[in-house]
C-alpha cells in the first residue's frame, strides 16, 4: 500500500515534469509584432547569470541607488552640523550663505548618485526629483556645495537622467531601472527575452551586440554617456532619443573649448571635466586606428577579477600588450622606470577634486605646452615640481633627449 502510494507520487511528478519541459511554441511573429520595451536586468539574469554577476561587480550597476530601500547606499553620515561646518569653509565662494543652504534630512533622501569619487543626493519636491545642493567628496572626506542657488530648478531627469538610469522616458519623466543596466548598452530587450531559447538566430537579431556593430557605432554606445554636451532634439544634458546601434551625432552635440566651453576643456581641447573620455579619445590616434574603450576596458568580462577602472590589465601592461616596442629617445630614454599611464594619461581632469581622473588623449603634455599657455598643465610636473625646477630648463633638456642619439664607436672598415 505504502509502496503504491510512493509510485503514484513519482508518476505524478514525472507527468508534471514532462508537461512543463515541453515548451509551448512561441509565435515569433506575435512577439516581434508587439512594441519593443525595456524589461530590466532581472529578466536578462534568468538566462545570462554570469554576465549579470560580473556586471553587478562594476560601478555601472551601482551608479544610482535607492536610498529608501537600501540606506547602506549612502556612504557617509548625513550630519547637518558637520556638513554646515565644511560649507562654512567655502563661504566666500558660496552664492547662498552656508547656514541657509538646504541640507536634506536623512529620510528625505530618495536616491544616491555615485560612490567612488563623490556622492550626491536626490530629493523629491512637488512630485519631481532634484539633486540636493550638497556633495560629499570621498577621497578628501569633505562636503562641498553644488548649485546651492538653483538646485530646485534643475530636474534630475532632464539634466542627468539618461546617463545614470536605464530606459528613461524624457516626456513622462520615468525610468525603467536605476543605474547603467544591460539595456543601456544592448537596447530594449523585450523581444529578445520573450523568444524561446531555441530560436537562436532570431534571438541574436533582436538584441544589440556591440561587438558585432561597426567600430564607430559601437564605441558611440560608451560615447552616449562618457561625453559632455547637449541633446539636439530637446533641452537636456543627455542624448534623448538615442539607442545603442544608432548614430550618436544625430542626438547629441559634444562640447568644446573652441565652441566656448572653457570650464570643461583646456585650451588645447584636452578634458578638464569628468565624463568626457569620449571627447578625449576621439582626438587620439587610437580612435583612428580602432583602439576603442573595450580594447582596454571590460564591462562584464566573465571570470575577470575587478581591477581599478575595469581595465583589462593593470598599469603599463595595458599598453605593452600592444606597444611591444617603444622608441628609446624622447622622455623614454631616461624614464625607463616610469608607468606609461603617468605620462600618457596624466590626471588633469576633475570628478570630485582637481586631478583625480585621467586624460584619454594618450599624448603626454610637454613642458612647452605649459610654456605656451600657463593654464595648460603638463605630464612632467607631477614629478618635476621641485621649488627651483625651471620649466624652461626642463623644456631645453627634454628637447635634447628628443634627438635620436648618434651611433658611437669607430667606423667599420
Ligand atoms: C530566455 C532566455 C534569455 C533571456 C531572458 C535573455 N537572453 Fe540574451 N540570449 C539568449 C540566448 C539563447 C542567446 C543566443 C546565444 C547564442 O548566440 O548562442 C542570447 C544572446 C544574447 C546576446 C548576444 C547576441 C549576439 O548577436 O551574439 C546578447 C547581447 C544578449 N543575449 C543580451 C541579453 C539581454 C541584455 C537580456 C535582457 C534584456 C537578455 N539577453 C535576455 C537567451 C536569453
Ligand atoms: C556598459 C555597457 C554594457 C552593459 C551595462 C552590459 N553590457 Fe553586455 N556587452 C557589452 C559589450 C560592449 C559587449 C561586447 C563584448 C565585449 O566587447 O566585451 C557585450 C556583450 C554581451 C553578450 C554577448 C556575449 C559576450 O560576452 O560577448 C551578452 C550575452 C551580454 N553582453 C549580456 C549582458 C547582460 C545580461 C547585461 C546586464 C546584466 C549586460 N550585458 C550589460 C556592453 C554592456
Ligand atoms: C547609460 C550611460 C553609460 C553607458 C552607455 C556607459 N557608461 Fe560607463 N559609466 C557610466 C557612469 C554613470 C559611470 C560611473 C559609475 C559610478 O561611479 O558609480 C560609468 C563608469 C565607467 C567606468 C569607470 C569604472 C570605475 O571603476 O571607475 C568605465 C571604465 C566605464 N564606465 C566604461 C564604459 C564602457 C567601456 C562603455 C561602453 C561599452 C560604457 N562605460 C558605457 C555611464 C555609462
Ligand atoms: C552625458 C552623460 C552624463 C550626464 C548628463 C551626467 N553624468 Fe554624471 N557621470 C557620467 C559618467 C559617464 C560618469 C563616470 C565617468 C566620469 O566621472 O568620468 C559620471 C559620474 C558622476 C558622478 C561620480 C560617480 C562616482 O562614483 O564618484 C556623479 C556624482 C555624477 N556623475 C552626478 C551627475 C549629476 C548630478 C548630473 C546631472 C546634473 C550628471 N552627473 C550628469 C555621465 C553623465
Ligand atoms: C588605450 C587604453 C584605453 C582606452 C582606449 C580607453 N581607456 Fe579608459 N582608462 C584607461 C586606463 C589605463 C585608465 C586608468 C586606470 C587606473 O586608474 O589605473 C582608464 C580610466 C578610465 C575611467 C576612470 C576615470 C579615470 O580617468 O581615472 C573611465 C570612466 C574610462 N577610462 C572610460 C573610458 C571610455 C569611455 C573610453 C572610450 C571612449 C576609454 N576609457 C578608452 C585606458 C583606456
Ligand atoms: C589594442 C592595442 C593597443 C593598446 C592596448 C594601446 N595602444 Fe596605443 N596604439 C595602438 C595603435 C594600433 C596605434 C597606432 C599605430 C602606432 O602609431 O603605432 C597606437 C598609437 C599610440 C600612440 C601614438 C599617438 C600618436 O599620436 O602618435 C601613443 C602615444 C599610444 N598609442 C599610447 C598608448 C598608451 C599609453 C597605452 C596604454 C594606456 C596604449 N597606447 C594602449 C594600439 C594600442
Ligand atoms: C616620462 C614620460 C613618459 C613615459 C613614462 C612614457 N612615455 Fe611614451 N612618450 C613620452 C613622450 C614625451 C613622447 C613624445 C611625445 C611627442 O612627441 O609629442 C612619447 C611618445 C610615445 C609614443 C609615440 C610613438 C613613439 O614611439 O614615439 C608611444 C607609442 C609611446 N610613447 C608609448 C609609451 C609606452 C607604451 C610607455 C610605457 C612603457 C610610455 N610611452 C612611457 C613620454 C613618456
Ligand atoms: C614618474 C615621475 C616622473 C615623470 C612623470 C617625469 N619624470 Fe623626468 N625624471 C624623473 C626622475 C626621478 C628623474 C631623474 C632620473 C635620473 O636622474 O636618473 C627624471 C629625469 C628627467 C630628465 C633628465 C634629468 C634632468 O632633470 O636634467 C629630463 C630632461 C626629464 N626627466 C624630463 C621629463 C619630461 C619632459 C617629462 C614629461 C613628459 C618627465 N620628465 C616626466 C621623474 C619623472
Amino acid at each position: 500500500m505504502k509502496r503504491w502510494f510512493h509510485a503514484a507520487w513519482i508518476l505524478m511528478g514525472l507527468v508534471f515534469f514532462v508537461g512543463c519541459s515541453v515548451e509551448s511554441p512561441v509565435d515569433i511573429k506575435a512577439v516581434t509584432g508587439s512594441p519593443k520595451t525595456f524589461v530590466g536586468s532581472d529578466t536578462c539574469k534568468m538566462c545570462h547569470l554570469e554576465h549579470y554577476d560580473s556586471w553587478k561587480m562594476t560601478l555601472h550597476s551601482r551608479m544610482t541607488q535607492d536610498a529608501v530601500n537600501n540606506p547602506d547606499a549612502i556612504i557617509v553620515e548625513i550630519d547637518e552640523a558637520t556638513i554646515r561646518k565644511d560649507l562654512a569653509k567655502l563661504e566666500d565662494q558660496l552664492k547662498v550663505p552656508s547656514d541657509k543652504i538646504y541640507v536634506p534630512k536623512l529620510d528625505e533622501i530618495r536616491l544616491t548618485i555615485g560612490s567612488q569619487w563623490k556622492q550626491r543626493y536626490i530629493v523629491e519636491k512637488e512630485g519631481s526629483l532634484y539633486i540636493s545642493p550638497i556633495q560629499y567628496n570621498a577621497d578628501t572626506h569633505r562636503w562641498v556645495n553644488y548649485h546651492e542657488e538653483d538646485w530646485d530648478k534643475r530636474p534630475w531627469v532632464d539634466k542627468c537622467g539618461g546617463c545614470h538610469a536605464t530606459g528613461v522616458d524624457f516626456d513622462a519623466k520615468t525610468y525603467r531601472e536605476l543605474g547603467v543596466s544591460c539595456e543601456a548598452c544592448h537596447g530594449k530587450g523585450s523581444w529578445h527575452a520573450a523568444l524561446p531559447k531555441t530560436a537562436v538566430f532570431e534571438k541574436r537579431q533582436t538584441i544589440v551586440n556591440p561587438a558585432k556593430l561597426t567600430m564607430g557605432v559601437s564605441v558611440q554606445i560608451c560615447g552616449s554617456c562618457h561625453n559632455r554636451g547637449k541633446a539636439t532634439k530637446v533641452n537636456a544634458g543627455w542624448p534623448v532619443g538615442y539607442a545603442p546601434g544608432k548614430a550618436l551625432g544625430a542626438f547629441y552635440e559634444s562640447t568644446s573649448y573652441a565652441g566656448g566651453d572653457t570650464k570643461h576643456l583646456y585650451a588645447n581641447e584636452f578634458s578638464k571635466g569628468h565624463h568626457q573620455q569620449y571627447i578625449d579619445w576621439e582626438q587620439s590616434k587610437h580612435a583612428r586606428e580602432g583602439v576603442t574603450c573595450t580594447s582596454c576596458h571590460y564591462v562584464h568580462q566573465v571570470g575577470m577579477p575587478p581591477t581599478r577602472s575595469q581595465t583589462l590589465s593593470a598599469g603599463s601592461k595595458q599598453c605593452l600588450s600592444c606597444h611591444e616596442v617603444v622608441n628609446s629617445n624622447k622622455a623614454h630614454s631616461i624614464h625607463s622606470f616610469a608607468n606609461c599611464v603617468g605620462c600618457h594619461m596624466p590626471r588633469i581632469a576633475k570628478s570630485a577634486e582637481s586631478g583625480d581622473i585621467h586624460s584619454h588623449v594618450f599624448l603626454p603634455l610637454l613642458p612647452e605646452d605649459t610654456l605656451k599657455n600657463p593654464k595648460v598643465p603638463n605630464s612632467c610636473q607631477t614629478c618635476h615640481q621641485h621649488k627651483n625646477q625651471d620649466l624652461k630648463e626642463l623644456d631645453k633638456k627634454y628637447k635634447q633627449l628628443a634627438v635620436l642619439p648618434k651611433p658611437t664607436g669607430s667606423p667599420v672598415r
